[in-house]
């Protein structure tokens, strides 16, 4: 079963409204300021789509988060039963600060199709399309994904370009990228839109790789499963209590490598409105009484991958 058409646009004005409540703490310096913004705006509006919706990723537990907490239920409960994964703001540093990068952003997919992901770090790597399944692995060195990876485009590896978060964890790999003299975009934060890269040459990315939020990379990963490209991760549990949480969730083998497939299945939809400008997306725009904004939808079944500008009235 397919999920409705009508949902794109529905989505579409739930990131939208989240990111225009989260743009008026722009440069503010108060990143639980715009988070609250965002999560309120998100709810009221998903609370009124026709649907049985419910979160399996969000702000937290119930006990740590009074809204859009996983398992709350939303919408009007009518219509189809939907798991909903929310970042209303990805890149809180970004917003608290003006910074390029911003996002609000959200996933939703048929009911037991959404991987319930923890709240852990996730190992993650992703290319585009134009890659054949099977040339980037995890398990596979960062020199052999480098040289397959320059196979497969048909490029010299010193014309590869690698995205990755600019963490202490990534030394290892950034030494070995410099060694090889292989371009680097190293973002600090936002790693949804770090992963996003790959899925069009204009972005200049050929690889996106790294560890970074869960939550995180199943967003990242329904958009990507949209657009056809290849992601794969796998969780890492530091702490006990994060083995004790992920086993509760049902996961046995701590140390699986999961691909698409399995973090996102059936039909999807995506969907992220800038809130500060980005490379891929324009932040806010007020101009009197309205706002602009610019919006990428991917829904999977309809293969639409677009970005959507709107004006919408301030009220
Ligand atoms: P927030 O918006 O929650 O601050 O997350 C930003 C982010 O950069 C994510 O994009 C990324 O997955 C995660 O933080 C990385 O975590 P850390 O900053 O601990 O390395």
């Amino acid at each position: 079963m397919a999920l409705d058409k009508f949902l794109v646009e529905k989505m579409r004005a739930v990131t939208t409204k989240a990111a225009f409540a989260a743009s008026k703490f722009r440069g503010l310096n108060d990143k639980i300021g715009a988070d609250n913004a965002a999560v309120d705006a998100m709810r009221v509006e998903l609370n009124k789509i026709d649907m049985l919706g419910r979160v399996v990723i969000g702000e937290g537990e119930l006990d740590e988060a009074p809204m859009l907490y996983i398992g709350e239920e939303l919408g009007t409960k009518k219509g189809f039963e939907i798991d909903i994964a929310v970042d209303p703001v990805e890149g809180t540093n970004f917003v608290a600060k003006n910074l390029p990068g911003g996002i609000s952003v959200l996933a939703i997919a048929e009911r037991n199709n959404l991987f319930h992901a923890p709240e852990t770090y996730m190992e993650k790597i992703a290319v585009g399309k134009d890659v054949e399944n099977g040339a980037v692995d995890l398990d596979f060195s960062i020199e052999k994904n480098l040289k397959n990876l320059a196979d497969a485009k048909n490029k010299k590896l010193e014309d590869l370009t690698v995205c990755l978060l600019e963490r202490d964890r990534h030394k290892e790999i950034i030494d070995k990228l410099d060694k090889m003299k292989i371009n680097k975009k190293l973002i600090s934060d936002g790693d949804v839109s770090g992963a996003l890269y790959v899925t069009n040459d204009k972005f200049g990315v050929d690889m996106f790789i790294g560890t970074g939020g869960g939550p995180e990379g199943v967003l990242a990963a329904s958009a990507l499963d949209a657009n056809e490209c290849f992601f794969q991760c796998r969780f890492i549990f530091n702490e006990e209590n994060e083995i004790k949480r992920a086993k509760e969730m049902g996961i046995r083998d701590l140390q699986k490598k999961y691909n698409l497939s399995e973090i996102i299945s059936g039909d999807s939809i995506f969907s992220a409105t800038g809130i500060t400008d980005g490379d891929i997306i324009k932040g806010i725009k007020v101009d009197g009484k309205s706002y602009y904004s610019e919006t990428l939808v991917a829904h999977k079944d309809s293969k639409l991958f677009k970005i959507i500008r709107k004006k919408d009235e301030i009220i």
